[in-house]
């Protein structure tokens, strides 16, 4: 349990430019997964499923426990809208989001259950003013590396409050001496203070927007962040490298909402999931195959 989280902090010799190596962590959703998530999202038994894609149940039941056949993969994908090719890429382990470097943010990836779950921390290098996203299980990685680079973490904001991402909100608060965390209003939290999507915030000299992106959770929020070198979403689980969260509330409107609020943003953006690794707007246009309008150039 523990060692099992990569954070190397590397200072240069004059203290500047201080860079993190993320956690290098494996896609968060199995071809299999994205299929499921697409087929009760639109609310489609087996049978439907097989019978639309001119499939037996029997393939489409094989397909959905991870026997990936191409050709079944192919044959349910425009039945649920999804982009076969970034499909075929994902079963053949051919799509994995570039590394990321970005100075001013600190990622920690925890063990939750039988998953990991991720929390970040958004600082602006010129004050060393910070802000916390989400807790994860444990808080105390991004605590060990505020306390490193010795930050001021003044904000504690949540994108959603799924039991994953909040589970240690007591300490994370208490830690770094912030008095209540912010959330999105949509959510109906009581344990943090509510704010209306489209709310800004500063962290010392960058600037934060909040969108919404529900549909995974009720009042989910995309935390977009500028004034780094390159612009930043905070998405929670609304998009994941390859992926999206399911749509546990609303499939058509976590659907339409990621459209809206972070494919709108340029292509250089980082987008900081809450499970998996890091990508970007640009690798998500290219390979997420839930967006299948962004792959016809
Ligand atoms: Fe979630």
């Amino acid at each position: 349990m523990v060692g099992h989280r990569l954070h190397q902090l590397i200072h240069s010799v004059a203290g500047f430019n201080i860079m993190s190596a993320f956690p290098d962590l494996p896609l968060e959703d199995n071809p299999e997964d994205i299929v499921g998530k697409a087929q009760r999202g639109l609310g489609l038994t087996e049978p439907q499923l097989a019978e639309r894609a001119g499939l037996s149940t029997d393939v489409v039941v094989a397909l959905l426990e991870g026997q990936l056949d191409e050709s079944a993969l192919r044959a349910v994908a425009p039945v649920l809208a999804l982009d076969a090719d970034s499909l075929v890429r994902q079963a053949n382990g051919d799509f994995e989001p570039e590394p990321v470097e970005l100075e001013g943010l600190l990622m920690a990836n925890t063990e939750f259950d039988d998953m990991t779950v991720n929390a970040f921390i958004v600082f602006d290098p010129a004050t060393r003013v910070g802000a916390l996203f989400d807790t994860g299980a444990k808080v105390d990685p991004l605590v060990e590396q505020a306390r490193a680079l010795d930050l001021n973490i003044e904000q504690v904001f949540l994108t959603h409050t799924h039991a994953d991402h909040i589970a240690d909100l007591g300490n994370a608060l208490q830690d770094f001496a912030v008095g209540q965390a912010m959330v999105g209003e949509g959510e109906g939290f009581a344990g943090a203070v509510p704010f209306a999507p489209g709310a800004k915030f500063a962290i010392g000299n960058l600037q934060v927007e909040t969108r919404l992106t529900w549909g995974h959770a009720k009042g989910g929020i995309t935390f977009v962040i500028s004034g780094l070198k390159r612009p930043l979403a905070i998405v929670g689980d609304a998009i994941f490298a390859g992926s999206m969260g399911g749509g546990k509330e609303s499939y058509a409107d976590a659907l339409e909402t990621n459209r809206q609020a972070i494919f709108t943003l340029p292509d250089d953006t980082v987008v900081a999931c809450g499970h998996g690794p890091l990508t970007s707007v640009g690798e998500e246009k290219a390979n997420n195959p839930f967006f299948p309008e962004f792959k016809q150039a």
